[in-house]
């Protein structure tokens, strides 16, 4: 435990590393990258660029000083960023390294305002933070390779077949090579997928949320076209060719406990963990109302729009609703299409059930519009639940905000 004098310090402090934010946290990255080049293979360089990462790390340690004292109440956000770090393989060796690079870092541009006293506190400070982080993580390397199926770190697969889905949407379908069983998974979860490009110096590693349902001896990938991952996986990936697979992991996980309606509301290539979801749902708790509202641009550009449809056909638990931006004739005739433009919520409102658990998956304006929406419509938060296809959480101040 920290001593009372430590934890002023670091409370008093927090404040001012703030202030600094983005120039001590890019200073970070920068010791980190430059003291140890092969971290490079490990992180995200988009999110890097985009300035997205450089918050979350910093920030989440930041936050987590806020609460030193009382640790646990943070333990639901430190377990959402553990499963990212497992799925990543970040092993306990290299929390020191983090930490020796942030100190040094909030060392270099605080100058001499950055007492021996403040350093103390906050290395101190960061062990304790450090050692949460690691043995939540040795709990989830434990569990993740224990299970039947299961393994930690990464695992060889094969793609056994690729499916496009849309214009910009492609399945992929993956065996191990080991011809062992797989694990189990909760729809909503995702895997990492770590790949070498050709002329490439760094292996990256990108998560995938798992598109079918777990009763199946392959684990299926929808991909969209976007960047440097995806289309090393579009372009390059054939039959036979092997990428590497953590087990899967994440906690934006359907709650299959309760018989309230579940309502789906994704956007573009979101779909995926919803649609792991709605089938899961119709074969495990027939008797559950599903509610899948999907926009994409075109009925060219959405994925899996006719399996939605056979499934309609098939189960009148379920109904779907196809928003498209900018709808062709042939749209307008599906008999899903519900709405010409964006989805926004006065819509919204005339649509959704009573009392349900809603699950939403799209990019950052969307799901900003669907869950502030529905918190204005007082649905009551913890039946929102909700993943980003990126960095995720905002641990800012003191105010934690815990992702469902
Ligand atoms: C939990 C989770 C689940 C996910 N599930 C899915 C899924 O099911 N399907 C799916 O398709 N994706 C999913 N993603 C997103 C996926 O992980 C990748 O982020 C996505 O495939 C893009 O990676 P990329 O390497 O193809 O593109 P990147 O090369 O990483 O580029 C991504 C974006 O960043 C921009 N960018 C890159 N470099 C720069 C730069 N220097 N400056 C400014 N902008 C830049 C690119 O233009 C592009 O828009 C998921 C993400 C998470 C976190
Ligand atoms: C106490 C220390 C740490 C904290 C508080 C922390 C916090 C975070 C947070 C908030 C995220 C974003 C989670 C998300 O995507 O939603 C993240 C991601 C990540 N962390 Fe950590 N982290 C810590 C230590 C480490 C260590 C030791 C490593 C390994 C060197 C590491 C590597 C990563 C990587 C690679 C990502 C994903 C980055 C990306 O894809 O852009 N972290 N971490």
């Amino acid at each position: 435990m920290l001593d009372q004098k430590t934890i002023q310090t670091i409370k008093a402090t927090v404040p001012v590393l703030k202030e600094h934010g983005t120039t001590i946290t890019s200073r970070f990255y920068e010791l980190l990258f430059k003291n140890h080049p092969e971290l490079l293979n490990l992180f995200n360089h988009s999110n890097q660029h985009k300035g997205r990462q450089q918050g979350a790390l910093a920030n989440a340690v930041y936050a987590a000083a806020v609460h030193i004292d009382r640790l646990e109440e943070i333990l639901p956000a430190v377990k959402q960023i553990a499963h990212k770090h497992r799925s990543l393989g970040v092993k306990p060796e290299q929390y020191p390294v983090v930490g020796e690079n942030l100190l040094k870092a909030i060392k270099d541009v605080l100058g001499d305002a950055a007492t021996d006293e403040i350093l103390d506190a906050w290395a101190k400070a960061y062990g304790v933070i450090a050692d949460v982080f690691i043995q939540v993580e040795d709990e989830m390397y434990k569990e993740a390779a224990e299970q039947r199926g299961g393994w930690d770190d990464f695992r060889e697969f094969e793609l056994v077949r690729k499916e496009t889905e849309s214009k910009v949407i492609t399945s992929f379908y993956l065996k191990p090579v080991d011809g062992g069983e797989i694990a189990d998974f909760t729809p909503g979860q995702y895997v990492s997928v770590k790949v070498q490009i050709p002329n490439d110096p760094h292996t990256h590693i990108r998560q995938y949320s798992l598109s079918d349902t777990p009763d199946k001896d392959h684990y299926r990938l929808s991909i969209k076209r976007e960047g440097r991952v995806s289309l090393h996986l579009h372009d390059n990936l054939k039959e036979g060719d092997r990428v590497l697979l953590s087990a899967p992991a994440g906690d934006f996980t359907l709650n299959t406990e309760t018989k309230r309606p579940l309502v789906l509301i994704g956007a573009g290539v979101g779909l995926t963990p919803l649609v792991s979801m709605l089938e899961t749902t119709l074969i495990q708790t027939p008797d559950r109302e599903v509610h899948y509202i999907h926009a994409s641009i075109d009925g060219e550009y959405q994925a899996m729009g006719s399996r939605i449809l056979k499934l309609v056909e098939s189960h009148e638990q379920l109904k779907a609703y196809f928003c498209f931006e900018k709808p062709s004739e042939d749209d307008k005739q599906n008999q899903c299409f519900a709405k010409e433009g964006y989805i926004d919520l006065p819509w919204l409102e005339t649509i959704i059930p009573d009392d349900a658990d809603y699950y939403i998956c799209g990019p950052e304006g969307f799901m900003k519009m669907a869950i502030n929406g529905l918190k204005k419509l007082e649905v009551p938060e913890e039946q929102i639940n909700y993943e980003f296809f990126g960095p995720a959480i905002d641990l800012s101040e003191d105010k934690v905000t815990v992702k469902n």
